[in-house]
């Protein structure tokens, strides 16, 4: 199974991330700024990654970006979403951007995978919940960074 991540960060968070999940699925991790829509298509399972900045926006090179994924052709195709996030300093709106891209791939008819339980944060609100659960991974290395790499794999073990 060919995989591929594609991520925005601002500061590196992201980028870390999307190259430690992209390392356990042998898969190629890609900046968004440098992604094609072919980049999309040409695998079996796609990942996105996104930080939420502003209080609950898009990260700002996925902002630049989002049109892409009206180019691509995503029906039936396996998507994971995971997004990185701070609930202590942003808690009404905990990984929003996870939601944002949540709606756009669905859209397209994108199967999305991986969806996560919320015991274990402390936030009060999210767009990336639907029906009580996260649409993804959800990772919070600015307070949890001691619980992201197991978050990581019991994530991975339920895509693979
Ligand atoms: C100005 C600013 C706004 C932010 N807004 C949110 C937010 O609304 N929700 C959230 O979960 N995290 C928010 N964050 C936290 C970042 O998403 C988090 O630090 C993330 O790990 C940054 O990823 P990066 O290093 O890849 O850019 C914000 C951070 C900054 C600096």
């Amino acid at each position: 199974m060919s995989v591929t991540v594609i991520f925005g960060s601002d500061q590196g968070c992201t980028r870390g991330i999307a190259n430690r999940i992209a390392k356990k699925l042998n898969g190629k991790s890609l900046d968004i700024k440098k992604a094609t829509a072919e980049d999309l298509e040409a695998c079996h399972l796609l990942i996105l990654g996104c930080p939420t900045y502003g209080f609950g926006d898009l990260q700002s090179d996925w902002e630049d970006r989002i049109d892409i994924l009206d180019d691509v052709d995503l029906a039936g195709k396996k998507v994971a979403l995971f997004g990185t996030g701070d609930q202590v300093n942003y808690p009404d709106s905990f990984i929003d951007a996870v939601g944002i891209l949540y709606d756009r791939v669905t859209a397209k008819g994108a199967q999305v995978v991986g969806f996560t339980e919320t015991a274990g944060y402390d936030f009060t609100g999210s767009a990336a919940l639907r029906d009580g659960r996260f649409v993804g991974l959800a990772l919070d290395e600015d307070n949890q960074s001691g619980k992201t790499e197991g978050r990581i794999g019991a994530w991975i073990s339920q895509l693979t």
